[in-house]
């Protein structure tokens, strides 16, 4: 099959075939991601969250994302790996940016980085390009930003805010993104954002007019119950499923039921 480049993935956009994104931090999950044939992995910084247990990405660091992105890339050799350059990793000066994005790409495999804001990053944006680091954009809801906008909601349906997410697309485009995430926009908007650029468009509650979808792999699945926000589909319910398997587990331990003869070694 080869690799899955952002060459496949503009012919996808150019035919109308939509593209799968999920953003998932290990080994094993990545392995699935492959083996069902999606074409891209994010190793999204929503890992503070959903691996770590905190409250927001705000203290996910370089190393860590390093660290995720390294297993990701191990279990699907073969998809096209986006990482989320984390809080204060690239917002400081374009030099850290190069640095740290740079570090990113040559440590883990991936073959583009992911930096969350529009016009305010567009200089930066524009020099890691140049320097030849794909940069994928991140526009709508940031999750960066939460200590500034406050929790998740839906952006752009006022006029005001409608510009803003286009200038900030407009401003990605021109530094030279060749895809971006819509994240919680009215679908309205997001069909227009793509239907009049050339970049790759990928929607997360941003309505099915994107080029294609992006969910985190632990939402998708159902084991991650914290939240359920309304445009998350619920595949399997992963919790469910995996607490009965430890209730039957302890039940047969406790039991004297666990291990078997089968699963003993003889002398
Ligand atoms: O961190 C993440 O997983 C993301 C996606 C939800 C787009 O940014």
């Amino acid at each position: 099959m080869g690799g899955i480049t952002i060459k496949k993935l503009r012919k996808k956009k150019d035919k109308g075939e939509k593209i799968t994104m999920v953003s998932t931090y290990d080994y094993l999950s990545a392995r699935l991601c492959q083996e069902a044939g999606i074409d891209s992995i994010l190793v999204g910084d929503s890992l503070g969250m959903v691996f770590q247990g905190l409250d927001s990405t705000i203290s996910v660091t370089l190393e860590e994302m390093i660290y995720h992105a390294k297993a990701v890339r191990r279990g699907a050799p073969d998809l096209f790996l986006v990482v989320d350059m984390p809080f204060l990793s690239y917002q400081v000066s374009a030099e850290e940016a190069l640095r740290n994005c740079g570090r990113v790409l040559k440590e883990t495999g991936a073959q583009a980085v992911k930096l969350e804001g529009g016009e305010e990053i567009a200089d930066t944006v524009y020099r890691l390009v140049r320097a030849g680091i794909p940069v994928v954009g991140h526009v709508g809801f940031t999750p960066q930003y939460i200590n500034l906008f406050g929790a998740p909601k839906v952006v752009g349906k006022s006029y005001e805010e409608a510009q803003r997410v286009k200038k900030d697309f407009k401003a990605l485009e021109n530094a030279g993104v060749q895809m971006i995430v819509l994240e919680s926009i009215p679908w309205t908007l997001a069909k227009e954002l793509t239907d009049s650029s050339e970049v790759i468009t990928i929607g997360i509650g941003a309505g099915k007019y994107c080029d294609g979808q992006v969910l985190v792999f632990h939402d998708l699945v159902g084991l991650y119950e914290d939240s359920k926000p309304k445009f998350v589909r619920r595949y399997a319910e992963g919790a469910k499923i995996f607490k009965d398997a430890l209730i039957r587990y302890k039940k047969d331990v406790e039991g004297g039921n666990f291990p078997s003869e089968e699963e003993s070694y003889g002398a």
